[in-house]
């Protein structure tokens, strides 16, 4: 496992990452969810990726009992949640990042993650109804009484990022510093237009989600919905048409084949991927069970062999693929 930098921040994450959620609490219990998070460990991931809403706070809870029990010594992880659609009703508890959730939203996650503080956290989602600067004070102020070390946004658009980034540096408050945007084979304009140009002026680290695209690129939807799969689960079911879709599914079919002459999995060669790009300070997988974690973990071997000429056919099959 290689680690890099988030973006310009002197923070170093593993380049794959491991994320809980639809897993943690629904497709993993506590003990299930241990032994995927130490396979992770033990292939050199040090960035846990979790949610306030992941679970409505059962996932960070199981999260917080694994790492309990682990006894990892806290400077070696990295542990990370996020705002924005609450857990509780109310008019303050919901689809908000005023002041007040957020300075409250934070204290409920830690309990729940019985951490101390967590390393990243993240505004899920932008809220039109809360200003920006409402926003950057009380991240600022979340991570000024130590309770978190890094801010950053959740599919903010470039232009609202650079507007909290402008209030911080005007008033020297804590500037966003990630970005958690979507990025697979199948999901590319964001990261690859829209954000790039922020990479590079501001620094911006890009923690990225979704590498398989909840699965497809495993290739198994090719034939059909596996029952013991994410597409499979009731309150999944938006996504069994992207999943199920039949040009989709021979694109991933031809990158299997790829992979095949790569000696790797699609799955492998999908994360590889994502990796390969260099904005991407890490990418979060997903796995519903420990036999996918290892196959994941193995994309780190697959990123070098993703030379200029595999780009190059990688390109051929998915590059009008990306939206
Ligand atoms: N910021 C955001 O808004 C946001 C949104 C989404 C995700 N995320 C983060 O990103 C993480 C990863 O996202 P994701 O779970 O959507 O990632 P993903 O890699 O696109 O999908 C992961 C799912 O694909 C299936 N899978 C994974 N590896 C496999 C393999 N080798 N073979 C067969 N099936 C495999 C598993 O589902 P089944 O076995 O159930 O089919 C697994 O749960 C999340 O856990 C979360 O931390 C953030």
């Amino acid at each position: 496992m290689n680690y890099r930098r988030l973006g310009r921040s002197g923070l170093k994450v593993s380049e794959l990452s491991f994320g809980s959620w639809v897993t943690y609490g629904n497709q993993l219990d506590t003990s299930a969810a241990r032994e995927c998070m130490a396979a992770a460990w033990d292939a050199g991931v040090n960035f846990f990726d979790n949610a306030e809403v992941y679970a409505a706070g059962q996932s960070e809870e199981i999260m917080g009992e694994v790492l309990r029990t682990m006894g990892w010594p806290r400077l070696k992880y990295i542990v990370s949640t996020k705002f924005f659609w609450g857990i509780t009703d109310g008019p303050n508890e919901k689809n908000t990042l005023n002041r007040k959730y957020l300075l409250n939203a934070i204290d409920a996650s830690l309990q729940r993650l019985r951490l101390d503080y967590v390393d990243l956290v993240f505004c899920h989602r932008p809220d039109p109804n809360t200003p920006v600067e409402e926003t950057v004070w009380a991240m600022h102020d979340m991570i000024e009484r130590g309770k978190a070390l890094y801010w950053g946004t959740s599919e903010w658009s470039a232009e609202a990022i650079r507007e909290a980034w402008e209030i911080a540096e005007r008033h020297h408050l804590r500037k966003p510093v990630m970005e958690q945007p979507e990025y697979n084979l199948f999901h590319r304009a964001r990261v690859e237009r829209e954000y790039a140009p922020l990479c590079e002026t501001l620094g911006l680290g890009l923690t990225t989600w979704s590498p398989l695209a909840s699965g497809l690129l495993t290739g198994k939807y090719r034939s059909g919905i596996p029952a013991e799969s994410r597409a499979a689960i009731p309150r999944m079911k938006f996504l069994v048409q992207s999943l199920t879709d039949k040009a989709a599914n021979d694109i991933v079919a031809r990158l299997a084949d790829l992979a095949r002459d790569l000696g790797c999995t699609v799955a492998q060669l999908a994360i590889a991927w994502c990796a390969r790009n260099p904005r991407v300070s890490t990418v979060i997988t997903g796995a519903s069970r420990v036999s996918q974690v290892k196959e994941n973990m193995g994309a780190v071997d697959v990123i070098a062999k993703l030379t200029p000429e595999a780009m190059a056919r990688i390109e051929a099959i998915a590059g009008g693929a990306g939206g």
